[in-house]
């Protein structure tokens, strides 16, 4: 394949990003697509609400949707931006990245961002390929995430039985040691949808499930160790109460679906977190709408007619995250 820069495709990579996001106290939304519908939503919610943000595609996301499509989805992506005259600014970035050479492969077809997750690799193995993808990356221009601590959830690419939490005292080491652009840590998010068993969790009067409160203490301990330097947290979706009840009252079956609300994500945006990852909240949306139009409309089989529905409303839910949790709206 051709090597491309992302300079070339009209991209920034996250270091002004998150250099503001700091000094204003917001997080930049990193919201991840595979197809079509999912980036329209997230430039038309984003270029509506003037927010700067992060397009992210996983491994499984770029098998999915072809990894050299993506790359012009991302061009076409930019294009839309100009043509609407924004002043919006987007990175693309690969979302847990699990060796050098996938990294690699992005920098090289016009990615501006990478993450490479050792998280699950020893502390000196996670420091070695951090360090190997950081040299590369930085020889690009292009910024890069690791990680210390393990978040519990599954997905279809990224799986853990339980989440460990990161341990303060390693994250300055790990960040003079890598040369790594921001930090994700784990302080009790988890990916997926069905984030914590109902076992560690309290019930409200109504008996909705309510989340253990995230460890507030353990970001406030790292932020002193590093102080100013970009925190990720990923598994960041509230899990929307909304679409939860929409699906299964249209035939879906979500049991125990409970996320991290969003008054915590609030305030996480206005600490060192600088970026909030958010796909399950994004696919709900959808599934949502869809299950929706084919309750309402048995007959319908033009995908136009659902699809449709269902990038109006997940471009909704990206306008109110942007403005009302990750406070990133207006910063464009
Ligand atoms: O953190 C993982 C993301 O939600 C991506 O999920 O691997 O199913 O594409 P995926
Ligand atoms: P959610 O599953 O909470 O949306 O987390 C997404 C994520 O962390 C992507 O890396
Ligand atoms: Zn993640």
């Amino acid at each position: 394949m051709e090597k491309v820069s992302y300079k070339e495709l009209g991209l920034v990579n996250t270091r002004e990003m998150f250099q503001k996001a700091m000094q204003g106290k917001y997080a930049i939304p990193a919201y991840n697509f595979n197809n079509m519908e999912q980036l329209q939503a997230i430039v038309m919610g984003c270029v509506e609400s003037r927010s700067p943000f992060i397009l992210q595609v996983s491994s499984g996301a770029r098998k999915y949707a072809n990894q050299t499509l993506l790359r012009f989805l991302a061009m076409g992506a930019a294009g839309m931006i100009a043509d609407a005259n924004s002043p919006v600014k987007f990175a693309l970035h690969l979302d847990h990245g699990d060796t050098f050479e996938l990294c690699k492969s992005c920098i090289d077809s016009g990615f501006s961002s990478v993450m490479i997750d050792g998280s699950h690799h020893s502390y000196e193995e996670n420091i070695k390929v951090t360090k190997q993808v950081v040299e590369y990356a930085h020889a690009h221009d292009v910024t890069v995430e690791g990680e210390l601590g393990v978040l519990a959830g599954i997905e279809d690419e990224v799986s853990a039985e339980k989440s460990t939490y990161t341990k303060p005292e390693e994250v300055e080491d790990f960040v003079a040691k890598t040369g790594v652009d921001s930090l994700a840590i784990s302080i009790g998010t988890s990916h997926g949808a069905c984030k914590f068993k109902p076992e560690q969790c309290t019930r409200d009067e109504r008996g909705v499930l309510v989340p253990p409160p995230l460890r507030f203490d353990i970001l406030e301990e790292i932020e002193k160790r590093i102080p100013g330097f970009p925190i990720v947290l990923h598994g960041a979706s509230s899990v929307v109460a909304k679409y939860v009840e929409m699906i299964n009252s249209n035939g879906g079956k979500l049991k125990d679906a409970v996320g991290i609300p969003e008054e915590q994500l609030r305030k996480a945006a206005r600490s060192a977190v600088c970026k909030i990852n958010i796909d399950s909240d994004g696919r709900l949306a959808m599934t949502a709408m869809i299950r929706k139009v084919f309750t309402d409309s048995p007959a319908e089989f033009d995908p136009r007619k659902y699809l449709g529905p269902a990038r109006e409303e997940l471009t909704k839910m990206i306008i109110h995250k942007n403005q009302e949790v990750l406070g990133s709206a207006g910063q464009a």
